[in-house]
C-alpha cells in the first residue's frame, strides 16, 4: 500500500539527528505484525460478537446497504452483548456514502446521545456538604439519561436505509427470543456486581445467582418482546405504550425519566468534522463528542513528523512523539467541549495548521513536557472560560464498522457507559439503562482522583448531551473533482463541506473505532498511524499493545502486553508510566476494543481486523 507523505518538518530532521540509535530499534513481537486480516471482494462487518457480525452479513446478503446492516448490528448487540449493546443507552453513527445513490453523496453524523432529564441539575449529585455522592451517577436509578438509540437506530433506517425495520429487526429479535450461545467471556462477565443488586436484572442476567455458564443458551423473552413492539410502532417508546410503561417504571422506583423527557427525544443530524493527514482525509465525530476534534489536533501535531523514519511502530522515538501530541490535545479538550447545543466551541481555531504548528515547536524532541509546565500557545484559543475540573470516564462501550457492496460505510460507535450501565433493567421490559449521566461533570471546579479534566461547557442541564470520547471515524481519497480539484473547498473549514457538483467522493481507505472512554481517541490515533505510516495491516494494528497519555494524570500508560523493554526506555527519557494490571496477573491488562476495516488501494478488497482482546468478535465478509 502507497500513501503519499508530506514533507518531514526540520524539527523532524533535528529529531533524527539527535536520539540514539538504539531506541528506534525495539520493535513489537512479530506475533502482532504477522498476523492477517479477514479478506473480501464486496462488503464486510466486524463487530465484537459473532452472532451480530452475522446479522449484518445477512442483512447485506438481502440487498441491504451498510446502513440496513448498522440498525441490524446495532439491535443484534443490544441482545447479544448487553454489557455494552443497548436499547437503553446512545451512541454516535457516522455514515459515508461512496456516491451519489445514498443521501446525494453527502455524509452524516447521528447524534443519539442520551439526555440529561428535565429534573437533571448542575449538582444533583452533590450532598448537602457540596461533596460528589459516591456511586450516585453510576449505579441505579439517578444515573441515566433520557436513552437515544431507539431513535437513533430507527431514524437511521427510515432516512438511509433500503429493507426497513422489519426486515433489519428480525435478526435481533431471533436471537432475543430463541437465545444464542454464550462465549465463556461473556458468561463471566455477567457475574457483575451492578446487576445483582436489581431484582429484575439479577433474574434475567444471573437467573438468581444460579450463573449462567459458558455454553448456555441465553433466551431474553422480555426483550424480544419489547423488540417486536418496536419493530411494529418504533415511536411507541417515546410516545406510545413503551413509553408508558417505561416512565411509570422510573415513577414506581424513584427514577428521573418522564414521560415528557421521551416525548422530547430527538436525534440530531450533525455535520461531521473533516481533518487531513498525509494527503488522506479523516471524517469524523463533532460535539457532543470530543473525539474527532481530539483525533484532527493530534494529527494535525503529527503531520510535521515524519513519524515512519523515526523508527518502527510503538518504538520508543515514535511513542515519544505520539504521546506528547496527546497530551497537547487532551489538553484542550478539557477546557473547551460539551453539548453544542449549550456551548459554542473554538473547533476551528483548535483545528488550525498554525496552532498545531505552533504546539509542535513546544515538544523536545527526546524528552517529555510535564503537564504541570505545559502551557498552551498564546493568540490561539480564547480563554478557557471555567476552572478546570477533572473527571472519571469509564471503560465498557462498543464500536462496530461496516462496508457494503457499493463502497458505503458506517462507522458507529455506541454504549451504555459503564458494563451493563446502571444495572437497572426496566421491568417488564427486559432492557439495561444506560448511565451516561456519569459523562458529565459532576462537581465543577474540583479534581477528582482521576484526573480527566473537563470544563462547566460539560455541566449537567435538563435536555442537554453529556460530553463523550467516542470517535467513530472513516478515512477516504480526496474527493475527485472535474476539472481536477475545481470547487472543491475541503480543508476550508474543520466541519465537512458538502462536495459540489463536479466532484465525486474519493475511495474510501479506513473505518475506524473503539470503545475505552478516555483511551478512545488514542486507540482510534494509534491503528490510524500503524497502518498510514507504519503500513501495518488492519488486524496487525486491531491486537497491537496500546499506549496513552491524556495530559492529566502525567502519566504514559500501557497495555500489559507492551515490551517492557519499550516502557523503561521511555522511563529513562523522564516519562512516568503505568503497565496496565502489571501486578494482576490474572488480569488482561487491556483496554478499547478496534474493529476495523480497511480497503486494499491496490486491490479494492476489503480487509477486516476484528480485535482479539475479545474472544467472541468477527471479521466476515463476502
Ligand atoms: O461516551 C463516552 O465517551 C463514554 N460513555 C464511553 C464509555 C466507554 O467507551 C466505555 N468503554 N469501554
Amino acid at each position: 500500500m502507497s500513501f503519499t507523505f508530506a514533507l518531514s518538518s526540520a524539527a523532524a530532521a533535528l529529531l533524527l539527528a539527535v536520539l540514539p540509535a538504539s531506541s528506534s530499534l525495539a520493535q513489537l513481537p512479530a506475533k502482532y505484525l504477522t498476523e492477517q486480516p479477514v479478506r473480501a471482494n464486496h462488503a464486510m462487518v466486524v463487530t465484537i460478537h459473532h452472532d451480530a457480525t452475522d446479522a449484518g452479513l445477512q442483512i447485506l446478503r438481502e440487498g441491504g446497504n451498510a446502513v440496513d446492516a448498522a440498525v441490524a448490528v446495532g439491535f443484534a448487540l443490544a441482545v447479544v452483548y448487553p454489557e455494552a449493546g443497548n436499547i437503553g443507552g446512545g451512541g454516535f453513527m457516522l455514515i459515508r456514502p461512496s456516491g451519489r445513490g445514498l443521501n446525494g453523496g453527502q455524509p452524516v453524523f447521528l447524534d443519539y446521545r442520551e439526555e440529561a432529564p428535565g429534573s437533571a441539575g448542575a449538582n444533583m449529585y452533590l450532598d448537602r456538604a457540596g461533596e460528589v455522592i459516591p456511586q450516585m451517577s453510576i449505579t441505579g436509578m439517578h444515573a441515566s439519561g433520557v436513552p437515544g438509540t431507539v431513535a437513533g437506530l430507527t431514524y437511521a433506517e427510515q432516512h438511509f436505509g433500503r429493507l426497513g425495520l422489519v426486515r433489519v429487526m428480525a435478526p435481533a429479535i431471533r436471537l432475543a427470543r430463541e437465545g444464542f450461545v454464550l462465549p465463556a467471556q461473556e458468561a463471566g462477565d455477567m457475574h457483575a456486581g451492578n446487576l445483582a443488586r436489581f431484582a429484575a436484572s439479577r433474574r434475567i442476567f444471573q437467573r438468581d445467582g444460579n450463573f449462567y455458564r459458558p455454553g448456555e443458551v441465553f433466551r431474553q423473552p422480555e426483550l424480544a418482546a419489547t423488540l417486536e413492539r418496536i419493530r411494529r410502532d418504533p415511536a411507541s417508546f417515546y410516545h406510545g405504550k413503551l413509553a408508558e410503561q417505561f416512565a411509570a417504571f422510573e415513577a414506581a422506583n424513584g427514577g428521573m425519566i418522564t414521560a415528557e423527557d421521551l416525548a422530547r427525544y430527538r436525534v440530531r443530524e450533525r455535520r461531521p468534522l473533516l481533518g487531513q493527514y498525509r494527503g488522506l482525509k479523516v471524517l469524523t465525530a463533532p460535539p457532543p463528542s470530543s473525539g474527532g476534534i481530539v483525533l484532527i489536533e493530534i494529527l494535525n501535531i503529527l503531520s510535521g513528523y515524519d513519524v515512519a523514519s523515526l523508527g518502527a511502530d510503538r518504538s520508543a522515538n515514535q511513542i515519544h512523539i505520539i504521546a506528547e501530541a496527546f497530551r497537547r490535545a487532551y489538553m484542550d479538550r478539557g477546557d473547551y467541549l460539551g453539548d453544542p447545543d449549550f456551548n459554542r466551541m473554538p473547533l476551528e481555531q483548535m483545528a488550525s495548521q498554525a496552532y498545531a504548528a505552533a504546539w509542535r515547536r513546544t515538544i523536545d524532541p527526546f524528552s517529555p513536557t510535564p503537564s504541570a509546565k505545559l502551557v498552551r500557545p498564546a493568540g490561539f484559543l480564547p480563554a478557557a472560560s471555567t476552572p478546570l475540573h477533572p473527571q472519571l470516564e469509564s471503560s465498557e462501550t462498543t464500536h462496530f464498522s461496516i462496508v457494503d457492496a457499493e463502497g458505503n460505510a458506517v462507522s458507529s460507535t455506541y454504549t451504555l457507559n459503564f458494563g451493563f450501565g446502571s444495572g437497572v433493567t426496566v421491568d417488564p421490559l427486559g432492557f439495561l439503562l444506560n448511565d451516561e449521566m456519569d459523562d458529565f461533570t459532576s462537581k465543577v471546579g474540583v479534581p477528582n482522583a482521576y484526573g480527566l479534566i473537563q470544563s462547566s461547557a460539560n455541566a449537567i442541564a435538563p435536555g442537554k448531551r453529556p460530553l463523550s470520547a467516542m470517535t467513530p471515524t472513516i478515512v477516504s481519497e480526496p474527493p475527485v473533482c472535474s476539472p481536477s480539484g475545481a470547487g472543491d473547498r475541503q480543508g476550508s473549514s474543520v466541519y465537512y463541506v458538502p462536495l459540489p457538483a463536479n466532484c465525486k467522493p474519493g475511495r474510501l481507505r479506513l473505518v475506524l473505532g473503539s470503545p475505552g472512554g478516555s483511551t478512545i481517541m488514542t486507540t482510534v490515533a494509534n491503528d490510524l498511524i500503524s497502518v498510514v505510516d507504519n503500513h501495518l495491516n488492519i488486524q496487525a494494528a486491531a491486537d497491537a499493545p496500546r499506549f496513552h497519555h491524556q495530559y492529566l494524570p502525567d502519566v504514559l500508560q500501557f497495555e500489559k502486553a507492551f515490551p517492557v523493554a519499550t516502557v523503561e526506555q521511555m522511563q529513562a527519557r523522564g516519562y512516568s508510566t503505568r503497565r496496565a494490571a502489571e501486578f494482576d496477573e490474572k488480569s488482561a491488562g487491556v483496554w478499547g476494543d478496534s474493529e476495523l476495516i480497511e480497503v486494499d488501494p491496490a486491490s479494492g478488497e476489503l480487509l477486516g481486523g476484528h480485535d482479539h482482546r475479545h474472544t467472541f468478535g468477527k471479521a466476515a465478509g463476502y
